[in-house]
């Protein structure tokens, strides 16, 4: 019997044990006794990182859908599968149970192949959250066309790049979408990329907004009345193993962004997993990622993971501030949700709203927190525990890539301890190490280096779309025989991972390596700053120097700024020690984001170096206005 659902800190130490020294008996029993194979394996693993190659179940056959749909109908025909929570809180939720999925993700599959799209043909899925997203992919799953998801927030521009990079012929997408009081003209941005997609045959468009929009002739076409013709029958397609199933882009420090390529049966077994242990989830429980599908935390925690294990998973449309700051917990209380998943960044913009917004609400369903996309910051990480989890929800701070498909480094919820700002252990089967500038990996406790992984796990990333040897360069070349995370971590006295941050965000001072992390986390601990970000600047004698960008909650803070400075350097010199005090502190109205929320720290470091002839590309940030805003103001 294999071991799927762990229960206590033993029992993690007893299969993590085992998942290292018999990876493929270990892989092969989780993978023979919990999902629906049309064929088994040959072999379950075949590896190679210096080629690289990665393969898992070569010779299986499957489909991924029969896995999330058809194989729950027996018991499940009932039970809600996706609970569609929409943008305005009064129009009703929709339950979408596991016996209806299976008939829209069948009649849309119907549609696709009827319009043309075969067995490895590429779809770029340009929706909102509306439940015609997660069952877009389901219905290209069903007959084996590879999905591209771009989240429905990026540019034309952006769009039209990734649907070229790879070839795509089918775009399906939404006259508009909402976004708290506003709408989108989605259509709009479509049409305008498609100016630049030669490859594209057609555009299928779901209606959410009933807005006026120009139908192309002989390429658009509405998606419901081919729906309604459609049948509700439709075979899954048999895949192989290691066929494609998606290809999800992600930005790299350089160049354009990096179609990382999932496959099929590796990507299944894992997130499934994953899904189940580090939420802990039980039958009945309903569960909430406020991820946009967008990314991969959507792909793998929304729709997959999920679905895979016959669960609730809830698919919200809005924003946490529509009508007001309260609405993440109003929907906790509505639909009783059990395991709530969300970022950091969404936490402190909560965290700055004050508690009776939280008050106001029932949270007692809630029985395990998580967070992910970058390091949580200790203010936050109390402020979570403390307000939204009444210090009886674990937090599981899970750590992971697009890259690596599922999670990697979480706490077991109600199994390992916690530490604030720790990711905390391995999951199973994952070998993480720490390596140095020179290539030599850390052993022991307590140290601090790059994290890179020692051996292949099923839902790895198998290549770059259309450049293998990008993908060596980047992740298989700084380290040999490794996959290297370009993330920078420590391991503490007991074995804990925390996650500093990007290793290209490592400042070296005066031959001292500072991760920004643990400085912003200090920094942010000042009851007057709501977030901060560091950056190195070339400096004669040390090297380099640190440049704080710091935002206040307060943007009107009245309060002298040189002794916010003296202040915020005392907190730093408190909790770090004085070598990574900050030697500029500019106090800014916001902090240039990505759209996935992250901070642009590329545009601050060219800001503090003084070198802003090139900023790049600028025009896919959240609120690219504040780099203006930033330069005028830079010290
Ligand atoms: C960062 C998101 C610290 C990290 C699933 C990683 C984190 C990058 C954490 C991947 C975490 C993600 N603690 N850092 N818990 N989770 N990161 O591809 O730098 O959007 O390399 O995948 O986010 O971001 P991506």
């Amino acid at each position: 019997m294999s071991n799927y659902h762990i229960k206590h800190l033993e029992e993690y130490y007893q299969v993590y044990r085992k998942s290292i020294r018999d990876p493929e008996n270990f892989w092969e029993e989780i993978a023979g006794e919990h999902f629906l194979w049309r064929k088994k394996w040959d072999k379950v693993l075949d590896w190679d990182f210096k080629k690289p190659e990665i393969k898992w179940f070569e010779g299986a056959q499957l489909n991924i859908t029969e896995n999330c749909i058809d194989r729950h109908l027996t018991t499940k025909s009932d039970q809600t599968a996706i609970l569609f929570e929409p943008n305005d809180p009064n129009e009703e939720a929709e339950h979408i149970t596991y016996g209806q999925l299976h008939k829209r993700v069948n009649q849309f599959a119907n549609v696709l192949k009827e319009q043309g799209v075969k067995r490895g043909d590429r779809v770029c899925i340009y929706v909102p959250m509306i439940p015609e997203l997660a069952i877009s992919l389901l219905a290209c799953a069903r007959i084996g066309a590879i999905h591209s998801v771009v989240f429905a927030g990026f540019s034309s521009k952006a769009l039209a790049t990734r649907i070229n990079d790879s070839d795509c012929k089918m775009v399906i997408t939404a006259d508009g979408s909402y976004r708290g009081s506003k709408t989108i003209d989605l259509k709009g941005i479509v049409d305008e990329a498609l100016k630049s997609c030669k490859g594209v045959q057609t555009v299928l468009v779901a209606k959410r907004i009933n807005s006026e929009i120009t139908m192309k002739a002989g390429r658009d076409k509405w998606l419901q009345p081919l729906l309604d013709k459609a049948s509700y029958k439709c075979k899954a397609e048999i895949m192989n193993a290691e066929d494609p199933l998606f290809i999800l882009y992600t930005s790299g420090s350089t160049g354009k962004p990096k179609g990382m390529v999932h496959t099929t049966g590796g990507y299944m077994v894992y997130t499934a997993y994953t899904f189940k242990n580090a939420f802990q989830y039980k039958e009945n429980d309903v569960y909430w990622c406020t991820a946009d599908i967008g990314w991969i935390t959507g792909h793998s925690y929304i729709v997959y993971g999920p679905l895979a294990n016959g669960a609730t998973t809830v698919l919200f449309e809005g924003v946490p501030s529509y009508p007001d700051f309260g609405r993440f917990w109003d929907i906790v209380d509505k639909h009783k949700v059990n395991q709530f998943y969300t970022a950091p960044t969404a936490i402190r913009a909560l965290a700055k709203q004050g508690v009776e917004l939280i008050q106001k609400y029932d949270l007692s369903s809630l029985k395990v927190l998580g967070s992910v996309g970058e390091p949580i910051n200790e203010e936050a990480w109390h402020w979570y525990n403390d307000n939204v989890g009444k210090s009886k929800s674990p937090i599981i701070d899970s750590w992971w890539q697009t890259e690596t498909g599922g999670i990697m480094i979480t706490p077991i919820p109600y199994v390992t301890p916690t530490k604030p700002t720790y990711a905390t252990l391995p999951f199973i089967g994952i070998q993480p190490c720490l390596m140095d500038e020179e290539g030599k990996q850390l052993k022991g406790n307590q140290v601090d280096g790059r994290l890179c992984i020692k051996f292949p796990w099923p839902s790895i990333a198998r290549t770059i779309w259309g450049n293998h040897q990008r993908y060596k360069e980047t992740y298989f070349s700084a380290y040999d025989n490794m996959y290297f995370t370009g993330d920078g971590a420590l391991r503490d006295e007991v074995g804990y991972y925390r996650i500093t941050g990007r290793v290209d965000d490592v400042i070296i001072v005066s031959g001292h390596n500072l991760g920004t992390a643990p400085i912003e986390d200090a920094i942010n601990e000042h009851p007057a700053i709501s977030e901060s970000a560091i950056v190195g600047f070339p400096h004669d004698i040390k090297g380099s120097a640190l440049y704080g960008y710091i935002t206040l909650k307060d943007a009107g803070e009245s309060r002298n700024h040189e002794n916010l400075r003296k202040e915020i350097n005392q907190l730093i010199s408190d909790r770090i020690g004085p070598i990574s005090k900050l030697d500029k502190i500019q106090f800014t109205t916001g902090l240039p984001k990505t759209r996935s929320g992250k901070i642009m720290r590329r545009i601050l470091r060219k800001i503090a170096s003084k070198d802003t002839s090139n900023l790049g590309d600028t025009s896919t940030l959240l609120n690219p206005e504040c780099v203006q805003d930033i330069m005028d103001n830079a010290l």
